[in-house]
């Protein structure tokens, strides 16, 4: 596909569907060839922005166009699969929004689906395409905050409410994969509690904690009920502690040069463990837009035969910690063994 014009549509231009429309045709390298929705009006309305784009509210006849390279899936989550699952049948590269997909089993078959096919397959997992954390990845993987002790993210407001899945659902994926793009490993064990106040069995809040089988911690707060509008990473390390704040416009990471330390030779026991507290690096950092990038690597990997950074397998382990977090939810915070599989399909 080196050198070609990839031919593409948005499927689900809804809240966020039509941002992914709107970047797609303004990248030059693709063709944004149709939108779709089953709402002729949100189209019109849409298509007034997006000239040379074609609008239709029949997924099927955008099957059957061989031009077509490829399929961006924005629909609400529980019509992931089915389509996900047509648009690779009928041959054609797919894009996922997060969450994948609802159920583990599903994921696994379009996993293999898109093997057989030789399609790609990417789910949109928008904070690994960050730059500020592909900066802590950086930071993590050479050492420089040391052993991570454990990491907190926090994803509040107060916002849209969701009729067709839970704030676990909705929000958890990008913290979830963060954590464990952040880490490359997976958890033992989570627990989750939450609690449904709006609606009947719909948590508008919930916390979800993760284990690893080093001494690694991770916890997740989630909530569309909530005072503070919050997009936060905190990471605490031996050596030093960085934290992520996406609501700040430009100086979005700060690397806290403090730690404590265990000293060897000590009298007293004030003298065990010595707290360092040294300067604070706020990095500079060229923050392009995350979404844009996101949009770029799922041409590239196309283009190139490449395998996606959040292709199908970081789909299902997400879509493993968020059933797992949701049977823990039932369960009043029992705690639930995931079983450790990271680029397999045996769970
Ligand atoms: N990556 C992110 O940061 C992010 C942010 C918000 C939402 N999302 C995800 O994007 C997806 C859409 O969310 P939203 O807020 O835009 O929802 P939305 O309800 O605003 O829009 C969904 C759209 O899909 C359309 N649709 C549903 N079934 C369809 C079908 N079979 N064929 C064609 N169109 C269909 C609906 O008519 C609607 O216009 C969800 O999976 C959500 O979790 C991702």
């Amino acid at each position: 596909m080196k050198n070609q014009l990839i031919k593409l549509a948005v499927v689900g231009v809804g809240d966020w569907g039509k941002n992914l429309a709107r970047n797609y045709h303004q990248i030059t390298d693709c063709e944004l060839k149709y939108i779709c929705d089953l709402d002729q009006n949100k189209l019109e309305r849409l298509q007034l922005q997006l000239p040379g784009t074609a609008i239709n509210t029949n997924f099927n006849e955008l099957l059957a166009d061989h031009e077509l390279d490829a399929i961006v899936i924005a629909t609400t989550a529980p019509t992931h699969y089915e389509l996900a699952k047509a648009a690779l049948r009928a041959g054609k590269h797919v894009y996922v929004e997060k969450p994948f997909v609802l159920k583990i089993p599903l994921a696994k078959e379009l996993i293999q689906l898109a093997e057989q096919q030789d399609r790609r397959l990417m789910v949109g997992h928008l904070l690994e395409y960050h730059p500020v954390v592909n900066r802590l990845k950086a930071l993590i993987d050479s050492k420089e905050l040391g052993e991570i002790y454990y990491i907190y993210n926090q994803r509040l407001n107060l916002g849209r409410v969701r009729g067709d899945e839970n704030a676990l659902w909705s929000f958890a994926p990008h913290d979830i994969s963060t954590i464990l793009y952040l880490l490359g490993k997976e958890p033992t064990d989570i627990t989750a509690r939450g609690q449904s106040y709006l609606q009947n069995n719909i948590e508008d809040v919930v916390f979800l904690s993760l284990n690893f089988n080093d001494r690694a911690m991770a916890h997740i707060h989630v909530s569309w009920l909530d005072p503070h509008k919050i997009r936060k990473v905190t990471i605490v390390g031996s050596k030093k502690m960085a934290v992520f704040d996406d609501m700040e416009s430009s100086e979005k990471l700060r690397i806290y040069d403090k730690s404590a330390n265990q000293n060897t030779k000590y009298d007293t026991f004030a003298e065990y463990i010595t707290l360092r507290f040294g300067d604070i690096t706020i990095p500079h950092l060229k923050v392009d837009e995350p979404f844009r990038l996101e949009c770029q690597h799922f041409l590239e990997c196309i283009r190139e035969n490449k395998r996606p950074r959040s292709d199908g397998y970081d789909g299902l382990r997400v879509v493993k910690i968020l059933d797992a977090a949701q049977k823990s939810l039932k369960a009043n915070g029992a705690p639930i063994a995931i079983e450790q599989s990271f680029n397999s399909l045996e769970v």
